[in-house]
């Protein structure tokens, strides 16, 4: 169903020390699937239409305010300082004043629980305010529930509060059912009830959660919206539960893959960022890292140890072991590798060759060209079916300025061969090997360009007669 009402304001608690990570990086700027948590949450709000968004910054708060400078389209989002971190509850406290004018609904959430989802929060709005509630909250069932707040329920079920782990009492750790730490809240209960919190409890801290003992008590409904999936909501209080979380958001992504018809040989050893396209019938071996807007085409097989960022890699494409390609596009039947570095503007032709230790920048390799061994190709225009002996380098760079090399179709580079740029090899030229080449070359000539050889004759058979006649080392 689709769901466009406008959310009136949202706050997302981020000040917190997070203590537990022993990281001298605040909390909500680590990184998950290679960007902040706090990203996976504005990018959660944006599926949503939330009129005010205010971020609760304290501990680092120069720096993750620093970091909401750089999400595109964060023209909504305000930040409110929160001095001293005395808890949850007196982080919202800090957002009063933005909520004077407010009516409705207050969502919060917390930055360390990065993998909600915008539906879970369009269901958990919709669960309070059709039932007229002054609170909803998401809940999960949890295997391990240590470190959660526990909701605490009347024999009827009715909630009746939420007690930290801190604070349990009795057999109150045996509650597997938890606070996820996601809310929405009506703006004027809100309001009446934040000023009102205390902090006599363990960590002398205003609870967020002492508000739902206190509507019960008030008489103000409270209803529970549990989550589908206890893992969307788990917050990330740890290193370890950070690797938790990274390891269950990529298992998603392979699945989902692997259910369009990807084949990935080892899913728990391949992670792949959400925004990569694979087309079915690609194949993915493990200790491959597929990251941003990579898109592989059908039919593909990437080899065992690929970094492969940005890129786009066509059809029926081989990327032997262990290269590293950013920023760069392999055509379809083309085969790069093994341990081959393509950098960012390297395209690569249909039925290319890029073949083993050879490093690519800015250049474009034409139809059925081949760089097979051990060479530097940059700032280079490569025309159809030329071929690269071993060792070859574009020199582009005379340490100040760079410049382009051209190699025309069907020209043939001999082995060991330094083209000193800016320089064009003519069609069908060939160049011998361990050339220096610092001139054009005309098209269909032959370039020669090292020093002549020459010979002493007999020069070593003399040398040995000298040093086994009087067993001294020979001087000359
Ligand atoms: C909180 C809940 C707990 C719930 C759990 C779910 C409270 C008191 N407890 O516990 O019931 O099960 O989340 O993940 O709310 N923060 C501030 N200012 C502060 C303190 C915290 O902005 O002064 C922020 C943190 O940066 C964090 C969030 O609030 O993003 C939650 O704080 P945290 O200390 O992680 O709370 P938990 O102990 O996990
Ligand atoms: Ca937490």
């Amino acid at each position: 169903m689709e769901d466009n009402r406008e959310i009136p304001a949202v706050i997302i608690l981020a000040a917190g020390k997070g203590t537990r990570m022993n990281s001298a990086i605040p909390k909500v700027l680590h990184k998950l699937r290679g960007k902040p948590l706090l990203n996976h949450l504005l990018k959660t709000l944006s599926g949503l239409s939330a009129a005010r968004v205010m971020v609760v910054t304290g501990s680092g708060a120069a720096e993750v305010e620093e970091s909401l400078r750089q999400i595109p389209d964060n023209r909504n989002v305000r930040t409110v300082r929160q001095e001293p971190q005395s808890g949850t509850g007196h982080a919202v406290a800090q957002c009063l004043p933005l909520l004077e004018d407010i009516e409705g609904s207050v969502l919060v959430l917390s930055g360390d629980t990065p993998g909600v989802r915008t539906s879970t929060l369009l269901n958990l709005d919709r669960e309070r305010t059709l039932s007229g509630a002054g609170v909803s909250l998401l809940v999960g069932n949890l295997e391990n529930p240590r470190g959660y707040g526990r909701i605490l329920r009347e024999p009827d079920g009715k909630i009746v509060g939420i007690r930290e782990q801190k604070d349990l009492e009795g057999d109150q750790d045996r509650i597997r059912e938890v606070n996820l730490g996601v809310y929405s809240f009506d703006a004027s209960f809100l309001r009446r009830e934040i000023p009102r919190l205390d902090d006599g409890n363990a960590q002398k801290e205003y609870y967020l959660t002492d508000l739902v003992g206190a509507a019960a008590r008030a008489g103000v409904k409270v209803v529970s919206f549990p989550s589908e999936d206890s893992h969307e909501a788990k917050g990330i209080n740890t290193l370890s539960e950070l690797a938790d979380m990274e390891a269950k958001m990529n298992a998603n992504n392979i699945q989902r893959l692997m259910d369009s018809g990807v084949r990935i040989v080892d899913p728990d050893n391949t992670w792949i960022d959400d925004s990569v396209s694979i087309e079915p019938d690609a194949v993915i071996h493990p200790m491959t890292f597929l990251r941003g807007t990579t898109r592989i085409g059908s039919g593909t097989v990437i080899e065992p140890g690929a970094v492969v960022t940005d890129s786009v890699i066509g059809r029926n494409a081989r990327i032997l072991p262990y290269c590293v390609i950013s920023g760069s596009e392999v055509g379809d039947g083309a085969s790069v590798g093994p341990f081959s570095h393509m950098r960012p503007g390297s395209r690569l032709g249909p039925s290319t060759k890029i073949g083993n230790f050879v490093e690519t920048k800015k250049v474009t390799v034409g139809e059925g060209s081949k760089v097979s061994h051990l060479t530097y190709i940059g700032d280079a225009e490569i025309g159809e079916k030329v071929n690269i002996g071993a060792g070859c380098v574009t020199c582009n760079y005379d340490g100040f300025a760079k410049y382009r090399t051209v190699i025309q179709d069907g020209v043939f580079v001999g082995s060991g061969t330094m083209i000193v740029a800016p320089v064009t090899l003519g069609k069908g030229s060939l160049v011998a090997a361990g050339s220096t080449i610092t001139r054009d070359v005309a098209p269909d000539a032959l370039a020669v360009a090292r020093a002549r050889q020459s010979e002493k004759e007999g020069w070593a058979a003399r040398r040995r007669e000298n040093l086994s006649g009087n067993g001294k080392k020979d001087k000359s």
